[in-house]
């Protein structure tokens, strides 16, 4: 831990710092989370994180077989593999670049599969076609998982599956009392790639929607695309 010697509870003003930095190495991020695990999902608890329960939902609206093989993508401690498995979907695999959240997620006994895996351009351990629905929830950020990923999540989802974002509206729309938080570069990179995505008829964007207060008094987006 060097740049990120702080308070990891303060997670949203972290975040700030670092959003408009392209430069910030997945290895400090792996460290950042690495480090968190202990306090994660408490400071979490505290900041009234409903993004678990809003990506559980998300799933259980598309999908009434329980049976449906979902990818928890940025999956951390394993917050959402929790509520998806108490709305009885047991088939679920979690991947992220931080393998200590992993450790913390497997013991949730959630799981079937916990990958360690940077999610980015490369290629990712999973066969073609292989998951009914991918959730990221809270991964998608400047620093983090970047849309150039969404190919690949497109390649291991199934046609007719889906693929689901939740994020934090202010980095790639202007809110108003948070405009210093967009993030021109991962809001560029976000259209470009999900309307290729959209124009070469790989997928469809099935939804769009702001949800406030997702997050203490912050507003997320949710996208749910279907997979042609
Ligand atoms: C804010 S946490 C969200 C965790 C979980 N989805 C939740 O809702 O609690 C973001 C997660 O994304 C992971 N992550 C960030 N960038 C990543 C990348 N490029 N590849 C894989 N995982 C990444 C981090 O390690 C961290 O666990």
């Amino acid at each position: 831990m060097t740049e990120f010697a702080f308070s990891v509870s303060l997670m949203t003003e972290v975040l700030d710092h670092i959003k408009n930095s392209k430069d910030v190495s997945i290895n400090s991020i792996k460290e950042m989370y690495d480090s968190w695990v202990p306090t994660y999902d408490e400071d979490l608890r505290k900041h009234n994180y409903r993004y678990p329960a809003k990506a559980s939902e998300i799933i259980s609206e598309h999908f009434s077989d329980k049976n449906v093989s979902i990818l928890d993508c940025g999956a951390g401690t394993g917050l959402v593999g929790v509520e998806l498995y108490r709305l009885g979907f047991k088939n679920i695999a979690a991947v992220d670049i931080s393998s200590k959240s992993l450790a913390a997620a497997e013991k949730k006994g959630v799981y079937k599969k916990l990958v360690c895996a940077e999610v980015g351009k490369g290629t990712l351990p999973f066969d073609d076609k292989c998951f009914d629905a991918v959730m990221c929830s809270a991964s998608f950020m400047p620093t983090h998982i970047r849309p150039e990923c969404l190919p690949e999540l497109v390649r291991i989802v199934k046609p007719g599956g889906i693929i689901v974002v939740l994020m934090a509206q202010r980095y790639i729309e202007v809110v108003a009392g948070d405009e210093e938080c967009f993030c021109k570069y991962y809001q560029l990179e976000f259209e470009e790639v999900t309307q290729d995505l959209e124009g070469s008829k790989k997928w469809k964007l099935i939804s769009k929607n702001v949800i406030p207060n997702l997050m203490l008094n912050k507003a997320a987006l949710t996208f749910v695309w279907k997979v042609l």
